[in-house]
């Protein structure tokens, strides 16, 4: 994949070397072997589908691409970054690697091999406008479709936070801010956004390019609680101690929605508050003020969860040991699972010198790779498997994560190499942990979840899936149904 992708660039690059040398000649042949890949036709469509949701006026991204005069000047730097493959500085930010590992991803944004020849024939092309009434019609990008989990049921605004340009990293507590919320409802999906005022000034990137190029807050741990008398800091920090309410997904910097299992949702209680006992800050190099919002999707009245939260505590800080300028150095961690797990999503979660995470799974003699991920600390993204599609593992297999830390100047959110690293807080130091979620299953639900699969992926014994060491051990009642069919069918 990685060879393709250099190998697209590099013919990028000389057809349009040719083109600038050999003039209308060279352009004319090779429009013939081009075809003709219009913005209208073509690219725009891939623009709707994954790149405007950021880039659109007032929004996270530097630019707009939605018509073709915002998008011309940016033909070639777009080629460029759309084939990166999936590391640091690709767009969409989407790192999962297409060559190994599960495949099907909720939200999965990224450009499909076909897509990234259109984009490279259309800018090879000189990038040509098309028909007009071949664009598509404008996506309605006002507000709520900022949220990639469609409208929210309720959204919760947290207090404003700022940061200086030249200040350290800060870690501390932000206000509690009650939910609202009336009655007890299950949440399908939460998505929290950082709106910021770092693009008021001209419009313009900070120029900042070590990590948090934009956001300034790099987490938040955080539940939600039903605090006592009237609330306020006293009551959160005692409902934080004793543990109360619910846990939710970890924010973190430049963070997508986190979608949890539909059997397996977790509860906002009526009268609950939003509390946090860590906030961490820093700077992007220009002074920013921020907020979280925090976007809840519900499940309708009435629902009731089937499965609970798995625990996964999977990392390791204590040996990490990064050598100055040496990249590729790997980190390993283990655990094994003492329950039947559904893994739902995959979060790798690293710091500056991350550049990629797999994730395994060993059962027996299977030493399987769940899925590979490149990493940039500028967006921290979850990936949430496809329904049909999440490891399904019994108890007893064993997880492991392989961190790959880049501490070379070829790592752009370093700020200088020759210095070791070791475990840390700070977004220049390290964490090695996966954040993933998912359900734990009982025997029972463990061999249900497996028919499931079984039936929607019509398994033989014979066929083999990536996540499911058991799925094609067979219950006997379908062994003895396939060997009488088999033998009927040899009978007659
Ligand atoms: C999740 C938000 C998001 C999505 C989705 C996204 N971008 Fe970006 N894009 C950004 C941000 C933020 C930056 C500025 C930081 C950087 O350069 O990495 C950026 C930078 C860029 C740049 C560099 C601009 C320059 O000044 O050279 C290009 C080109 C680009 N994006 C193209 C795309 C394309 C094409 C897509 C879709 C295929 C896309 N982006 C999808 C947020 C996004």
């Amino acid at each position: 994949m990685a060879k393709k992708n250099k190998s697209s660039i590099f013919t990028l690059g000389i057809v349009v070397l040719l083109m600038a040398t050999a003039g209308v000649a060279v352009a004319a042949e090779t429009d013939a072997d081009l075809g003709e890949v219009t913005f209208t036709k073509d690219i725009a469509p891939i623009l709707q589908r994954s790149c405007q949701q950021c880039h659109k006026p007032d929004s996270v991204a530097p630019m707009s691409l939605i018509t073709y005069e915002q998008v011309r000047p940016f033909a070639r730097a777009i080629a460029k970054r759309t084939h990166m493959g999936p590391v640091a500085g690709v767009m969409p930010p989407w790192y999962i690697e297409k060559d190994v590992g599960i495949q099907e991803y909720q939200y999965d944004p990224s450009l499909s091999e076909d897509e990234l020849a259109k984009i490279e024939q259309w800018v090879a092309n000189r990038a040509p406008k098309g028909d007009p009434a071949d664009m598509p019609p404008p996506l309605d990008l006002s507000g709520s479709s900022d949220w990639r989990i469609g409208e929210p049921d309720l959204i919760n605004v947290l207090q404003e936070v700022t940061m200086k340009a030249d200040a350290p990293d800060w870690w501390g507590e932000i206000e509690p801010v009650p939910t609202g919320l009336t009655e007890d409802r299950y949440v399908a999906a939460v998505e929290i956004r950082e709106v910021n005022d770092v693009l008021d000034a001209e419009g313009k990137p900070s120029g900042r390019t070590t990590v948090g190029g934009r956001f300034i807050v790099h987490h938040m741990i955080w539940s939600t609680a039903v605090l006592e008398g009237a609330g306020g800091a006293a009551a959160a920090e005692q409902a934080l101690t004793s543990f109360l309410g619910t846990s939710w997904p970890v924010h973190e910097v430049g963070r997508n929605a986190d979608v949890f299992d539909p059997e397996g949702a977790r509860l906002l209680e009526a009268g609950s508050t939003i509390i946090t006992n860590s906030v961490h800050l820093h700077s992007n190099g220009q002074d920013t003020t921020a907020r979280l919002e925090i976007g809840w999707k519900f499940h309708p009245k009435g629902y009731k969860p089937k499965y609970s939260e798995a625990v996964r505590v999977l990392g390791n800080a204590v040996d990490i040991d990064i050598r100055p300028n040496v990249a590729n150095q790997e980190l390993h961690s283990y655990l094994i699972l003492a329950q039947n797990t559904k893994i739902t999503t995959f979060e790798p979660h690293l710091h500056a010198p991350g550049a990629r995470m797999c994730l395994e799974a060993i059962w027996g003699i299977h030493v399987e790779t769940l899925s590979c991920a490149g990493y940039d600390h500028n967006w921290v993204r979850g990936y949430e498997y496809s329904h049909n599609y999440e490891p399904l593992l019994p108890k007893g297999t064993i997880l492991h994560i392989i961190g790959y830390m880049d501490n070379t100047d070829k790592n752009r959110n370093i700020p200088d190499p020759r210095n070791w690293q070791g475990s840390g807080n700070r977004s220049v130091a390290n964490m090695f942990i996966d954040l993933g979620h998912g359900v734990g299953l009982s025997d029972e639900q463990f061999q249900e979840e497996m028919n499931k699969r079984r039936e929607f992926l019509k398994l033989t014994k014979n066929d083999h899936v990536i996540g499911c060491p058991l799925c094609n051990v067979l219950p006997m009642e379908e062994l003895m149904k396939e060997a009488t069919t088999a033998t009927g069918a040899g009978g007659q």
